[in-house]
């Protein structure tokens, strides 16, 4: 695929295991151009985010490593929460500094990712997708700052949400970890004139992996992605296995890619939703239109409630594994 051809996508994330996987599939995947990855304090703080972006880049040994940029470290209005309980302290199962080849702090500009993010969106008008796999606390921040750059996205696709499904924060799983940690972010994403595309929990936790085939399928292997792929995901899958009696984890952010570099892994709906920005147990909720008379509401997204598993499985394994 030459470069014109390819989808531009920025992938603004909270990395994460699963946000790793995510980037290693992405730049694996010819269909896709990265042109920045921008991050945003989520599962951990900022400064592991950023670190985190780095340790996988340097991991790939890119000859272009895409520009990082450092992002929001706080949301917009609600109070800070993260999931280092999940996804280990450090966001990437704790294996420490010295797993890691050298970093190259150089690719970090001193651009705000919501300043690059608009600027990149405003320099290809109507070809770049921002991929958000974290809060979406940087793309609102963008389209506050530079509403008119902004609108030259192509579409906003973000792995977010719990449509007819419970979400993932307790106590109540009334919401999904994103759309919990800033949902103000969210609902004014959600009010803006690009198109948006959800990409739920509703699909992502039909594409599981399980932990004795992932060890199957990269235990053989002797490269080094391969072998962060396992190390990484132990505390991910220990926390699932343990808290949800699901030995894996689920690939959120990995289909979040697999959608964005082939659109029909996932069929859509355009549905209104609403995101709950109180401050209470539903804080994050993303609820649809149900009412008879209001389904038909304007929509404000496509949300992908069905995904084609095997299809996403089978390019998992392939793009992650570098075929
Ligand atoms: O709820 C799953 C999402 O929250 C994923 O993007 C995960 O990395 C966290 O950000
Ligand atoms: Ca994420």
């Amino acid at each position: 695929m030459t470069s014109s051809n390819r989808k531009k996508v920025i992938m603004d994330m909270d990395p994460g295991v699963d946000d790793a996987l995510a980037i290693i599939m992405a730049i694996h995947s010819p269909e896709l151009e990265v042109l920045a990855i921008t991050t945003v304090a989520g599962n951990v703080g900022i400064d592991h985010c950023v670190k985190n972006t780095l340790r996988v880049l340097a991991l790939l040994d890119l000859e272009n490593p895409p520009i990082v940029a450092r992002g929001a470290e706080k949301a917009l209005k609600a109070k800070p929460h993260d999931a280092a309980s999940v996804h280990g302290e450090d966001g990437l199962g704790a294996l420490g500094d010295a797993y890691y080849p050298e970093l190259n702090w150089d690719l970090v500009t001193d651009e705000p990712a919501a300043d690059l993010m608009a600027r990149l969106v405003a320099e290809h008008p109507g070809e770049v997708t921002v991929m958000a796999d974290g809060p979406i606390t940087n793309v609102a921040e963008a389209i506050r700052r530079h509403p008119k750059e902004m609108a030259k996205a192509k579409a906003i696709q973000a792995m977010t949400g719990a449509i007819h499904v419970p979400g993932n924060i307790p106590p109540v799983g009334a919401a999904e970890f994103d759309a919990y940690c800033d949902p103000d972010a969210l609902a004014e994403v959600l009010d803006f004139t690009v198109p948006v595309f959800m990409v739920p929990l509703d699909v992502t936790h039909a594409v599981p992996l399980q932990r004795d085939i992932a060890q199957y399928e990269f235990g053989r292997r002797t490269d080094r992605i391969s072998k962060f792929v396992l190390d990484s995901s132990v505390h991910y899958m220990d926390f699932y296995r343990d808290d949800q009696g699901h030995d894996g984890c689920y690939l959120h952010d990995p289909l979040n890619v697999a959608i964005a570099a082939f659109p029909t892994i996932a069929r859509t709906e355009a549905m209104r939703i609403h995101v709950d920005t109180s401050d209470s147990l539903t804080r994050g909720l993303t609820l649809p239109y149900h009412h008879p008379r209001l389904k038909k509401a304007e929509p404000n997204c496509h949300v992908a409630l069905k995904v084609d598993t095997e299809r996403t499985m089978r390019l998992f394994w392939e793009r992650v594994r570098g075929d």
